[in-house]
């Protein structure tokens, strides 16, 4: 397994250009099943998770071509759906792997999909995932690991009134794109509000959607016989650029971020500034970040979009541990989401965790060690952890780290920061 070293105490200046976002990516692949003719995607972020999604789609039998390796151009042509059927062998690397049961219900009456099961952030069921499609004509069931899903008598799903008891975004995804290709009319109640669903509405308008009410909470779909192919550019990851914010403000440095939407960033930019880090908006892509003396301890409770991003709260938590003062930090979206405090506490961090409530104490000295990433942005916050430590940290598992952000390595190297991957040690 691989490792990250890091030397802290370098402050990080310079320019980074942010990769397009994965967790638009990965529906907008999906919805490659819906239609038989290609759909082509650009900006599509060199992760660990967008390779997992291709070999998943090709096991639905979709041919999925890429320009070059590592390329951010692929082409998914869905012409038949014989086998849809998601293995736990994928299912298990990546929960989004469930993005794949709407589209190949629709598109096919049938599908098979390995139950997610657990992972290190909560149980993280897909029930309202079912219950929706339930409601379309769909019947569920569950056999050893599996969900079958499938639509009687070959028939098509059905439009259906459906108000999800709890936002769910990748839950709004797949049903947005079942209802796609339904009979009739769907109506999605409290449906998520991310970009990367509004993202996923502008990519299936081009395939020939009718969907009115992007942006809001309520979503109306008009099923369509048949989609065709369309081509369409991801947007650019809204997290990975927070990431940056936090490493250009916490290290003292100076960041000027590219190729990133601030608009997409309004939350976290708000909470950044009430903690005394100065973001500049330079222009619709471009954002500067500089370290700030007085880093000042603010409170922090993540919520659905447009509120503060769950995804984000590991990072904010790094910052914390260097501002002066108390920072209580709440997380509402997920249980169990504070696993990376432990370990930023070994690094001398003053963290005290209350339930779904973390109160950090600041401005700490932290210093390096050996710590382990648990998932995928708890490794982003002991990286920016380890970037401001005093001495080497040592960072195990990183591939979870590897499922979603781009050459990190790379990219925080070439604004200064003294990082390297350690290959293949085993642990
Ligand atoms: C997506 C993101 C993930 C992000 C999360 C919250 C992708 C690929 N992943 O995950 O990075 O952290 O949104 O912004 O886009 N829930 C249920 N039943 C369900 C579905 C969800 O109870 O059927 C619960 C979950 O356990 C969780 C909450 O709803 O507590 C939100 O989960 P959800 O929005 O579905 O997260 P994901 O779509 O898996």
């Amino acid at each position: 397994m691989d490792k990250f070293r890091i030397r802290g105490g370098k402050p990080l200046h310079g320019k980074v250009a942010i990769g397009g976002a994965k967790n638009s990516a990965l529906p907008l692949m999906a919805a490659a099943l819906l239609t038989p003719e290609p759909i082509t995607l650009h900006n599509v972020p060199t992760v660990r998770d967008i390779v997992t999604m291709a070999k998943l789609l090709a096991f639905m039998s979709a041919r999925v071509s890429t320009q070059d390796i590592p390329s951010t151009h692929y082409t998914i042509e869905a012409a038949s759906l014989n086998d849809a059927v998601a293995p736990y062998e994928l299912v298990k690397t990546m929960r989004a792997s469930i993005l794949t049961l709407g589209p190949a219900v629709a598109r096919s009456g049938y599908a098979h999909v390995s139950l997610p099961g657990g992972c290190a952030i909560g149980a993280r069921p897909v029930d309202l995932h079912l219950a929706a499609l339930e409601k379309m004509g769909a019947e569920v069931t569950t056999e050893h690991g599996y969900l079958f899903a499938r639509v009687p008598k070959g028939g098509r799903l059905k439009g259906a009134n459906v108000a999800f008891e709890k936002i769910t975004v990748t839950g709004t995804e797949n049903i947005l794109m079942a209802a796609s290709l339904a009979d009739g009319v769907t109506v999605l109640e409290n449906c998520a509000r991310e970009p990367e669903v509004t993202d996923l509405i502008h990519l299936l308008r081009k395939m020939g959607a009718q969907i009115e009410g992007e942006g809001t909470p309520v979503l109306t779909i008009r099923g369509v016989s048949a989609l065709h192919g369309a081509t369409h550019s991801i947007i650019p990851d809204r997290i990975e650029a927070g990431t940056f914010l936090v490493a250009g403000a916490i290290t003292n440095g100076d960041l000027t971020i590219t190729n990133c939407n601030p608009a997409h960033l309004s939350a976290v930019i708000a909470q950044l500034t009430r903690a005394g880090v100065p973001v500049e908006i330079c222009d619709a892509t471009t954002m500067r970040v500089r370290g700030s003396k007085n880093l000042v301890g603010a409170d922090m409770t993540t919520q659905e979009y447009p509120g503060f991003a769950t995804d984000m709260q590991a990072q904010y938590m790094a910052l914390a541990t260097q501002a002066q003062g108390t920072s209580v930090i709440g997380e509402t979206i997920f249980e169990n989401r504070f696993l990376h405090a432990s370990e930023m506490m070994r690094m001398g961090a003053n963290i005290s965790i209350d339930g779904h409530r973390a109160v950090v104490h600041g401005p700490a000295k932290l210093s390096g060690t050996m710590v382990q990433a648990s998932d995928l942005r708890a490794s982003a916050g002991l990286v920016l952890a380890g970037l401001v430590a005093e001495g080497e940290t040592i960072i195990d598992r990183v591939y979870h780290i590897d499922r979603g952000y781009e050459q990190i390595v790379e990219k925080l190297r070439a604004v200064g920061a003294n990082i390297e991957r350690i290959h293949g040690v085993s642990s």
